[in-house]
């Protein structure tokens, strides 16, 4: 069976591009055609400035919106990175695979330490190490196939180095994976600066729509959505951002296709009226879950601790093959 393995970083509060691009095809599809794994990267909150409570409140969030976006603990494994320590000993193996130059070159990591820099702060080693981390989560449990957004793509790629890399020196260890993403709305953009994606880490603002809005704030945000100075709907990534972006969020809520949308609507205030209830209907779901959700903590934590033990057991026999394959001695 198909092995798929996929993440969520606990730095921000949900947002609509997470669950459009990511986690709406975990739930609907992933869970159900193959032997699944979705995990909370709590390690990988640590890699820029932090408030040690915001991150374990984020990393409690995160998993409550992912069991309420629909993911089944029946059919696929729900958990924190840091509770299986498999993911922090085979990074380490990786990092001795990777090279100093390969990490440089991740744009990631020249937008992230640009912003620390710009904010006077400076650049984590871990931040550096990012990817290997990420590489770490994937190969260890053998994965095939990483749902994720566009965003993810270069992240992914060097995955598949990194584990050709390690196979060809020291004997095959790892399969190599690939991404996928979802047919549209792989990268969601921001409301108010549509050049830039819709980001959970950045500042709170008006652009971004986040899970547990309100359906009132939701439809605010889209209301207020920038568009391009044009008045004919055409959809055109280039040319005209703000509204190819609104034509691809509706598509992902209704089911439909941008182009065909396009020519639907007349005007940028009916598009965004029914793109503001669409979004809001898909949300709807999710919100109500959650609440339910939060009224048994006792549940959402027993979860992740049998998501960790079945992790646990799917990680340990590869990463003790990669250990063993690199050079290491066993324990006795
Ligand atoms: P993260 O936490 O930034 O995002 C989680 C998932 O949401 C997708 N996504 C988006 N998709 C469309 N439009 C957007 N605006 C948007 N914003 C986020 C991301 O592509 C991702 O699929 N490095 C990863 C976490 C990670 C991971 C992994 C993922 C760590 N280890 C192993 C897969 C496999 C990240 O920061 O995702």
């Amino acid at each position: 069976m198909t092995r798929v393995f996929s993440g969520i970083k606990p730095t921000g509060h949900l947002t609509l591009g997470n669950y459009l691009g990511a986690m709406r095809q975990w739930a609907a599809a992933d869970q159900h055609r193959s032997d699944a794994l979705f995990c909370v990267v709590d390690l990988h909150a640590l890699t820029v400035d932090h408030d040690p409570a915001r991150v374990r409140r984020l990393s409690r969030q995160a998993a409550t919106l992912l069991l309420a976006s629909g993911l089944d603990p029946e059919l696929c494994t729900v958990f924190v990175q840091s509770h299986v320590d498999e993911h922090a000993r085979l990074s380490y193996l990786l990092e001795c695979v990777a090279t100093d130059g390969e990490m440089r070159r991740m744009i990631q990591y020249k937008e992230k330490a640009a912003r620390e820099q710009r904010r006077g702060g400076s650049v984590r080693l871990s931040l550096l190490t990012y990817p290997v981390l990420m590489a770490a989560d994937i190969l260890a449990y053998g994965t095939d196939e990483v749902p994720v957004g566009d965003d993810q793509a270069q992240h992914v790629e060097l995955t598949r180095d990194l584990a050709v890399r390690f196979n060809q020196r020291y004997g095959h260890t790892f399969v190599v994976p690939r991404a996928t993403h979802p047919r549209v709305a792989a990268r969601v953009m921001n409301l108010q600066e549509p050049m830039s994606k819709m980001g959970k880490s950045d500042d709170v603002g008006p652009g971004i729509v986040y899970l547990l809005d309100e359906p009132d704030v939701v439809r605010k945000k889209v209301m207020r959505a920038v568009t391009d100075s044009g008045r004919e709907v055409v959809y055109d990534r280039e040319a005209r951002p703000g509204v190819a972006n609104l034509l691809e969020i509706l598509a992902a809520c209704s089911g439909g296709n941008p182009e065909a949308l396009a020519d639907v609507y007349e005007s940028y205030g009916s598009l965004k009226k029914d793109t503001a209830e669409a979004v809001v209907e898909v949300l709807r779901p999710v919100r109500e879950k959650h609440k339910e959700l939060c009224a048994d903590p006792g549940y959402v934590e027993g979860v992740l601790r049998e998501g960790a033990e079945r992790a646990r057991g799917m990680a340990r026999p590869t990463v003790d093959a990669a250990h063993r394959a690199i050079g290491l001695l066993p324990a006795a």
